[in-house]
């Protein structure tokens, strides 16, 4: 998809804060206690957090920006909310419909000041739609931006948290993405944050300033912070909001996903419950994955316990793609109510080669413990041994195939599976 000058100014500003936060020292542990030591306004920002009344588990849903970017209107919402229930999403366990940037008027309501949406895309306003969309008892997410503009030039929040805050609310919008686009220069951070704690520096406190006005609305609010990685979100991006954006954009090849993969799985320990690294929207039905690579786009989402926000025209799935986005075992896995972390890489063996991303994940669920393996390379048979995954230790053990739950046999000491080019294997394992 096209990419326009704004958008591309941004990322590459976005590059220069990442390469900052590499350079900076080791950042101190996330504690309030240093406070007292802070001067200008991060003495004096917000540190309220998020709701903890939503966003316990990674959101699932869709968003308009990976399959129409700002060719939107209401009709493209309304048709994906319908989709939902009509091809069993909702069944599944989607809710959210969300609108992403390209929904407002060029400029502010002169007299109230508040955004506006641009009438000619949403004759029905926001809260029209949101009417609709819980009338089908699914949620409607809305788009900002902590900047002075959007990352297509429209009116965005920072300054005004407050009023768009109980704008929003007041439309009945259920989620917030918080985009990072065109910074003042005042805002821009510094290479060390105040007190070494990211949760102090200059990006921080702009969604700091949101998530104070969310919480004065009185109503609870899913915020997804998009800030593509930088000032070291993971260290404290749950004391702010639900999600985060760990990287820029994600796009339709094997590439981008690889990346995030690889990006992703060194920060896992950040997610749990209300806390969930965003590996950006999903890609399956755009561009030219292979079937093998949309089975690892959203399996590895899955293990990793992002939010999956469907991201193409749910008109054109075929009845494969449905079935990798229904699969049960997988959302299971993803929505787990009692095991919040993630899968986490593991050892296959004393041999393995290491890999940029990892091949093998394990992690547990209320059904028992899964293994995930990625293949980044061409079709081969992969091999694990039962005792090297953390806490199987040594005997027989029953696997599962999650994909299709077939029951693949018992086994002792090691497992071995031909998993195809950029596929993944989805594994339950019990001791037998
Ligand atoms: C606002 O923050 C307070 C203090 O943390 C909390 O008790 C309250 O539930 C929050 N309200 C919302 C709507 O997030
Ligand atoms: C939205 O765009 C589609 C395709 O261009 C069009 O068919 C539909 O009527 C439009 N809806 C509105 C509300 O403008
Ligand atoms: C905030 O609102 C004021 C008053 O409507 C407006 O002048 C300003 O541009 C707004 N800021 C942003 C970032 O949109
Ligand atoms: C940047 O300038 C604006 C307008 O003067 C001010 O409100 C804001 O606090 C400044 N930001 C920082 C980080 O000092
Ligand atoms: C669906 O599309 C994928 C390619 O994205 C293809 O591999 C698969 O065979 C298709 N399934 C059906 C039922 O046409
Ligand atoms: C895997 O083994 C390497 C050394 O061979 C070690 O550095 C690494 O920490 C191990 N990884 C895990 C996840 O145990
Ligand atoms: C990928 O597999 C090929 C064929 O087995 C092998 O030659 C190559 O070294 C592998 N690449 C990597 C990065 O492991």
């Amino acid at each position: 998809m096209a990419m326009s000058l704004h958008r591309l100014f941004s990322y590459v500003l976005g590059a220069l804060v990442v390469s900052a936060a590499a350079h900076a020292s080791a950042p101190s542990a996330t504690s309030t206690a240093a406070t007292s030591t802070l001067t200008g306004i991060a003495a004096t920002a917000p540190t309220v957090g998020p709701s903890h009344q939503v966003g316990r588990l990674p959101a699932l849903g869709w968003n308009s920006w990976n399959g129409h970017a700002c060719n939107i209107n209401e009709t493209i919402f309304l048709d994906a909310a319908n989709q939902f229930i009509f091809l069993g999403l909702a069944d599944a366990g989607y809710e959210y419909i969300n609108i992403d940037d390209c929904w407002q008027s060029e400029t502010r309501d002169a007299s109230t000041g508040r955004i506006v949406p641009e009438p000619s895309k949403f004759p029905s306003g926001i809260n029209g739609i949101a009417d609709q969309v819980h009338a089908l008892g699914l949620k409607l997410g809305i788009y900002s931006d902590a900047g002075a503009k959007t990352c297509d030039g429209f009116p965005a929040s920072l300054g005004n948290e407050t009023l768009d805050a109980e704008t929003f609310i007041e439309w009945g919008v259920d989620y917030l993405k918080y985009d990072n686009c065109n910074i003042p220069s005042n805002w821009t951070d510094a290479a060390t944050p105040p007190d070494d704690d990211w949760y102090n520096s200059n990006s921080a406190i702009r969604y700091r300033q949101m998530t104070a006005a969310l919480n004065q609305t009185g109503k609870p609010i899913h915020f997804s912070l998009c800030i593509w990685g930088t000032a070291n979100v993971w260290e404290w991006g749950a004391r702010v909001g639900h999600s985060w954006r760990m990287t820029n954009d994600i796009s339709a090849s094997w590439s981008s996903i690889s990346s995030i993969l690889a990006a992703n799985a060194q920060h896992l320990d950040s997610v749990d419950f209300f806390s969930h690294n965003d590996m950006d929207m999903m890609e399956i039905g755009n561009g030219d994955l292979t079937l093998q690579e949309q089975r690892t786009h959203f399996a590895a989402w899955a293990f990793m316990k992002s939010p999956i926000l469907l991201g193409t025209d749910l008109n054109n799935l075929n009845s494969t793609q449905l079935d990798i986005i229904k699969n049960a075992e997988l959302l299971a896995f993803h929505q787990d109510p009692i095991v919040g972390t993630p899968a986490t890489p593991f050892n296959a063996t004393a041999s393995a080669p290491s890999t940029s991303p990892p091949e093998f994940y394990a992690g547990r669920s209320s059904k028992g413990m899964h293994v995930f393996i990625i293949n980044t390379n061409t079709t081969a048979t992969k091999t694990f041994d039962f005792a090297n995954v953390p806490g199987l230790g040594f005997g027989r053990f029953r696997v599962q195939d999650m994909w299709t739950g077939k029951d693949l046999g018992t086994f002792a000491n090691e497992f071995s599976i031909t998993v195809d080019t950029h596929d993944t294997a989805a594994l339950l394992i019990h001791r037998a």
